[in-house]
């Protein structure tokens, strides 16, 4: 009987790409996907502690294994991911949930192989969480499940220790991949048709300088894009404190890099930028976007955006909307402040009542949403080029992005899945838009 695998994965694009890895190391191991956790032979929960609700889910969802566990001693749970780093969270699930049987780190993700054959045949609970960052293993296992797009780790960890951020506590110090190793993936992607790739990393701005500052990301993003095929290249994430003209040179210059950049504001109200030690000011962003638009005209920006971060008032907030208004948006995420423990911002004075965040979040939120709907309406009429990357079942359409990131609907007879389309679009509904092929 073939053993099956089924993964639970929590955050952001770097732990789905971690899963496509978890994937690859079971498969080698002769596990295959399941259909739902309940034919599972083993279960891994790749978790995020970014914020307490992700981190809440998780516990949620791992205690309700207890009776699956119970009714077939034989499955096995792990829990890995950026959750069981923080200090104490090991000793937390070994306490809260015995019948847990691996817990692994960020850092020694690549172990779980290892860690498989450590618990066959053994009792107890295998518990290996490095505190130290390893060396970056460079087999690419990975199982992917996004075609045509895919995910590409340039670098891992962060040195910037934002106030508010456990990033830095539970994914360590910048450590770079060596350009020739990216190279290589990005060039067997494009060859085995791949159409979108995504570099990744928590800061890529600052992509070698921990291997003496020789080799920037300009120059990477130069070195992918030289070459004839047509594909797509983005990145994430920027920190708008090393965002230069270089960069942006480089985007104006690379015909593959999408004009769609994702530069995280956090706040718009100065005091509350320099608390949450983001090393920029308001007015120094927003001049960033305005080298972006002088340079790349067409640029459309996405951004991150906290609210109710320690000792915010109507004023700052305010700040925040009128930068949201100024710096245009084409959409942006928006979070309420989460107390992380460990980090510098927990420790503050001044923690807002949640009430007030709520509040707070729902008038972003209205303005983001505003924004986006009239961006969308701007589409109506346009004709568009989008990559069509899956097919909604239910809805009977298939879907794409163009450049910008807008989603694309649309029928097809024949199986687009992989293929740049032209779509003339008619309705659009929010952040979505209805088109019809224009072949
Ligand atoms: N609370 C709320 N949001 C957070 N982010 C990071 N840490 C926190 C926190 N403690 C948000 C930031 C970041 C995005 C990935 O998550 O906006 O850019
Ligand atoms: Fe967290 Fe700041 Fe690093 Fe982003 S740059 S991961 S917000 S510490």
């Amino acid at each position: 009987m073939e053993k099956k695998y089924w993964i639970v994965t929590y955050g952001c694009q770097m732990n789905v790409h971690e899963s496509e890895k978890i994937a690859g190391i079971l498969r080698s191991r002769g596990y295959t996907q399941g259909e739902s956790e309940q034919e599972a032979d083993i279960i891994v929960f790749n978790t995020c502690c970014i914020r307490e609700n992700a981190e809440n889910h998780a516990y949620g969802n791992i205690g309700a294994l207890k009776k699956l566990k119970k009714s077939r001693p034989s499955l096995l749970i792990a829990v890995g991911g950026c959750m069981t780093q923080q200090a104490g969270a090991a000793e937390k699930l070994r306490k809260k949930f015995p019948f847990v049987d691996i817990v692994f780190g960020t850092h020694n993700l690549d172990t779980l192989g290892e860690l498989l054959d450590r618990k066959a045949g053994n009792r107890k609970v295998v518990v290996d969480i490095w505190g130290k960052e390893g060396e970056i293993r460079e087999d690419d296992y990975s199982y992917r499940t996004s075609f045509p797009n895919a995910w590409v780790n340039i670098m891992y960890g962060c040195n910037n220790f934002c106030s508010y951020c456990i990033v830095p506590y539970v994914r360590g110090r910048e450590r770079s991949r060596a350009p020739q190793k990216i190279l290589e993936e990005v060039d067997a992607l494009v060859r085995g048709g791949y159409k979108e790739i995504t570099l990744l990393g928590q800061n890529v701005n600052s992509y070698g300088n921990d291997c003496g500052g020789e080799y920037s990301f300009p120059q990477l993003l130069r070195d992918i894009c030289r070459r004839d095929e047509k594909f797509r290249l983005r990145f994430m994430t920027s920190n708008p404190k090393d965002f230069g003209e270089e960069l942006v040179r480089a985007i104006a210059e690379c015909p593959q890099v999408c004009h769609l950049v994702h530069l995280p504001v956090q706040a718009g109200s100065n005091r509350i930028l320099k608390l949450m030690n983001r090393k920029y000011t308001a007015e120094e962003y927003l001049k960033k976007v305005e080298l972006l638009r002088k340079y790349v005209p067409d640029c459309q920006l996405t951004t991150d955006i906290m609210v109710g971060f320690p000792t915010e008032t109507e004023e700052d907030f305010q700040a925040t909307l009128s930068l949201v208004r100024e710096a245009g948006f084409a959409t942006a995420f928006t979070f309420v402040y989460s107390r992380r423990s460990g980090t510098a911002a927990a420790a503050m004075d001044g923690q807002i009542p949640e009430e007030v965040q709520k509040e707070r979040i729902m008038r972003l939120v209205e303005l983001v949403n505003e924004q986006t709907r009239e961006k969308s309406v701007a589409y109506r009429g346009k004709t568009i080029e989008i990559l069509c990357e899956d097919y909604d079942k239910k809805k009977g359409l298939y879907l794409g992005r163009d450049e910008y990131g807008r989603m694309g609907y649309f029928r097809s007879e024949r199986d687009c899945i992989g293929d740049f389309v032209r779509l003339k679009i008619g309705e659009t509904s929010g952040v979505s838009l209805m088109g019809e092929l224009a072949e």
